[in-house]
């Protein structure tokens, strides 16, 4: 099963070429920072539009490299794959309209897909062997989920953020440092020059429910600035280091709880947020001391990309057959998991 995945969901144009749910032919990812990075985030007026000029060099070139063209398209791709939501609506759309044309042109079934599933199963694109159940921590600039996936297509939602996504909350805390878009891997790089222990911001563990808060902290940041300017370099790389600190204890401390609570013993983790330096050791210690596996993809496939949306639609196609949500390929900005047939 060789699959053509889109996904424009915010501000990455991306297409891909699936061969087998895990072999990557090719993947080609354009990226709108440096349009967004002067409002601070992403304008979703000016998402949509670059995703309208780029879409179709992204798509020959994601073809190309697989050594696809529109003569060979026909034999060597079986279905066309693209991210429904959630996400911004014109950006979402976008995509929708040059799967579904690709899908129309070629005859070929359409397999939607949802972002989040995207960013759960990015991990089988190299770690094929992975099976249900495991505890999902999804971390991006949009979403901050904990989900136990049962089976494939099932889930047990735990929590979302209550306020701020995780990634959202570092790329805020950044502005506030004078950093410039996205602040989140800035922060990172400088808080491992620095002392996380220099000043204590809150962890806001939300006893007695699974949601993350990140408001809490982000407040705390701003008063602290108030009162404590930035004196130099090394002042600065210990504010990074002790912000940093808070969220990720904050993330682990919730995701190792639960895996305790339902007797989870694998973690696999997805979304730009993954990327993180300390996310990625404090993981792999606790996990490695507490006996459970902690899976976290490569950092190409734990930002936006397509090859993540084709491995998902792959397995969705598995599970499900290919005729399975024909009917159903509206895209929506709010779509939500739900499992699968
Ligand atoms: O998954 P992603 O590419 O897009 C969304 O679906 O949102 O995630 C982007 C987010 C941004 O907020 C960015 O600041 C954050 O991921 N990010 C990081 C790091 N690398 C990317 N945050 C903290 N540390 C990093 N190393
Ligand atoms: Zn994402």
């Amino acid at each position: 099963m060789n699959i053509f995945a889109i996904e424009t969901s915010c501000d990455e144009t991306s297409a891909s070429v699936v061969l087998g749910g895990t072999k990557i032919k090719s993947v080609v990812i354009s990226s709108q920072i440096k349009i967004h990075s002067k409002f601070f985030g992403v304008v979703p007026e000016l998402a949509s539009r670059a995703h309208m000029e780029n879409i179709n060099l992204v798509i020959h070139k994601a073809l190309k490299d697989a050594g696809i063209n529109f003569i060979n398209f026909n034999k060597q791709i079986d279905a066309v794959a693209f991210t429904a939501g959630p996400g911004l609506s014109g950006a979402l759309l976008v995509g929708a309209v040059a799967a579904k044309s690709i899908a129309c042109i070629y005859k070929k079934p359409i397999i939607s897909v949802n972002h989040l599933e995207g960013h759960i199963y990015s991990i089988f694109i190299e770690k094929k062997n992975i099976t249900p159940p495991f505890l999902s921590l999804i971390i991006s600039g949009g979403h901050t989920a904990l989900i136990i996936v049962e089976d494939f297509g099932k889930y047990k939602i735990l929590g979302n953020t209550r306020d701020d996504a995780v990634g959202e909350a570092f790329d805020k805390a950044a502005k506030m440092l004078g950093f410039s878009y996205p602040g989140g891997p800035i922060i990172d790089k400088k808080a491992d020059k620095g002392n996380p222990e220099a000043i204590k911001f809150p962890r806001s563990y939300m006893k007695g429910s699974w949601d993350f808060s990140f408001s809490g902290i982000k407040t705390s940041l701003l008063n602290y600035l108030k009162r404590n300017p930035i004196k130099n370099k090394n002042h600065l790389n210990d504010i990074c280091a002790s912000f940093r600190q808070a969220v990720v204890e904050t993330l682990c401390f919730k995701s190792f709880d639960a895996a305790k609570k339902f007797n989870l013993r694998k973690i696999v983790l997805g979304g730009g947020v993954s990327a993180n330096l300390l996310i990625r050791r404090m993981f792999l210690r606790i996990g490695n001391e507490n006996k459970i596996k902690i899976f976290i993809p490569s950092k190409i496939y734990c930002t936006d990309n397509a090859a993540m949306i084709g491995c998902a639609a792959y397995l969705k196609q598995k599970k499900c057959g290919l005729k399975y949500d024909q009917d159903n390929l509206k895209s929506s900005a709010r779509l939500k998991l739900v499992n699968w047939c």
